[in-house]
């Protein structure tokens, strides 16, 4: 999902999976950023090197000659964690060897251990929690002073919106553009209300102006990051934080059209929709404008509402079929993704098969599938027990993967035929010959190159397919 981001990715192991080094930048003293999790986090590690570059950094693919290493991390689930904390042990032995070198652990992992990383485990000498990245070069001048740092407060304003991510990958073609930042959703499997703090909108002012600095510097797709994009909200009293009806607002479908006005040749995606928040209006925005790509990730981790009631969902199986007929209805042709947990506590196996018949109704044409572990502190720790066997829980994983194999295969088959509009994103990984790029349903496309340009749209007879990617014969230009 992350390669068209043009970052330097080190490990590829799905969604909240992938590490990406940032490279970039004129100064003397060298910065190695690693970034674990979500593109949320990508998003933050470039605030960060934006923040650090204006202190005179260099960001530097090549760990050996940082003076500083930072790494952006994820607890979303245990083997989340587990990576981070091999990869400090690592870190702590070239400090051994290189006294000078300052490490620092940032995210979301930095918010939920805090001081016990400095103290208990010392394994780092900074710690710096998502709302605290302003203050990091104090930080790090702290730390120069012999101490150890640490700043995780959380914030209810900050949104880093006058910050201009510094773009690593120069000449690239999609960005990530944030638009709210933490959650005020208590989902009792999950741990990001506790590691981003509160939820709030950024100034729509200062995403307009960042989509259109990416624009003209040639990036042609962007997409709008949340936790749940549905609930962005701005009003000028509010500062985003507070949601009084009575002055007019920004709402999210607001804020979409807002960006799909900027120009035409600028693709608009978005991520993640909540389904007990995602209206109609959103849906009918999309389908008002040919650039806000037909595509909707809506997370729905069960099919079965007394699972989603101990989720703590806000809806049930009946809502969710409900707004996958409105996007059926609204967007004909419209891609969509999910997210499944298997295994939470209590489920039976006829609550599981409740999610394979959902899957099969639905048909997703992406699907992020996991294990459910479990966090400290959330409201399924503290209330239910995890209580359903580590072999259960992989069976259930596999026969929804086998079925999603499936599903992604059986949509994919139904696109040959078609013209796609591809953005061209760069060579294909399987031949030199071939430019890869997406569809606007977000399909993976792969095509004989022609006399076609990275950056440019380009029309696709797809002729063949398989579960991750289709291939077809370049028709023509779209510009
Ligand atoms: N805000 C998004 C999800 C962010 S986390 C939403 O509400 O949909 C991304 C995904 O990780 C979730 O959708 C969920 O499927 C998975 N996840 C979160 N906590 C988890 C846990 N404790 N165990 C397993 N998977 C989890
Ligand atoms: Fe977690 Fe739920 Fe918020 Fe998503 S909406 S980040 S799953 S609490
Ligand atoms: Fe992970 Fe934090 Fe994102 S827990 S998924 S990096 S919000």
């Amino acid at each position: 999902m992350l390669e068209n981001h043009g970052l330097n990715k080190v490990i590829d192991e799905g969604r909240q999976g992938e590490a990406i080094i940032l490279e970039g930048g004129t100064g003397s003293k060298k910065l190695y950023v690693e970034s674990y999790g979500c593109q949320m986090n990508f998003s933050d590690s470039e605030v960060v090197a934006s923040i650090m570059t204006k202190e005179g950094y260099t960001t530097t693919r090549n760990i050996d000659e940082a003076d500083v290493v930072l790494i952006n991390t994820c607890s979303i689930r245990e083997n989340a964690e587990t990576r981070v904390r091999n990869r400090l042990t690592e870190f702590k032995k070239r400090k051994a060897e290189q006294p000078n070198l300052v490490v620092g652990i940032l995210g979301c992992m930095a918010e939920r251990l805090k001081q016990a990383l400095l103290e208990e485990e010392q394994l780092v000498d900074l710690v710096a929690g998502p709302d605290a990245y302003r203050d990091l070069p104090n930080l790090i001048d702290e730390v120069g002073t012999g101490q150890r740092a640490v700043n995780v407060l959380l914030s209810r304003e900050e949104t880093y919106a006058d910050i201009s991510p510094v773009r690593m990958d120069q000449g690239g073609v999609s960005a990530f553009v944030t638009i709210t930042r933490g959650c005020d959703n208590m989902c009792s499997f999950c741990v990001v209300p506790f590691t981003r703090g509160r939820e709030r909108s950024r100034d729509p002012l200062t995403i307009v102006q960042e989509c259109k600095d990416l624009f003209a510097n040639g990036y042609r797709e962007v997409t709008l990051l949340g936790q749940n994009v549905d609930s962005y909200r701005w009003n000028m009293s509010s500062k985003g934080v507070l949601k009084d009806e009575t002055i007019p607002t920004t709402n999210f479908a607001q804020l979409m059209e807002m960006v799909a006005l900027i120009h035409p040749d600028l693709r608009i995606r978005f991520s993640t929709s909540h389904p007990k928040d995602m209206t109609d209006d959103v849906l009918e925005m999309m389908a008002k404008y040919e650039n806000i790509c037909p595509y909707i990730h809506l997370p729905v981790q069960s099919g079965n509402s007394n699972v989603l009631e101990r989720m703590n969902r806000g809806y049930s199986r009946e809502w969710y079929l409900e707004r996958i007929a409105a996007i059926k209805r609204i967007i004909p042709d419209c891609a969509i993704s999910t997210d499944i947990i298997t295994g939470f506590c209590g489920e039976t196996e006829e609550e599981h098969q409740e999610t394979v018949s959902l899957m099969r109704e639905v048909g997703y044409d992406f699907a992020y599938m996991f294990k459910y572990s479990e966090r400290p502190k959330t409201l399924a720790e503290r209330k239910f027990e995890d209580d359903v066997p580590e072999e259960v829980k992989g069976k259930r994983l596999e026969e929804i993967i086998a079925l999603q194999l499936k599903n992604a295969s059986a949509a994919h088959k139904s696109q040959v035929g078609k013209i796609a509009k591809v953005l061209v994103e760069g060579p294909s990984k399987r031949s030199a010959e071939h430019f890869s790029g997406r569809d606007g349903r977000n399909s993976k496309v792969v095509f004989p190159k022609g006399d076609s340009k990275k950056g440019q749209y380009v029309f696709v007879k797809i002729t063949d397919y398989t579960s991750a990617t289709l291939m077809g014969e370049l028709v023509n230009h779209a510009n």
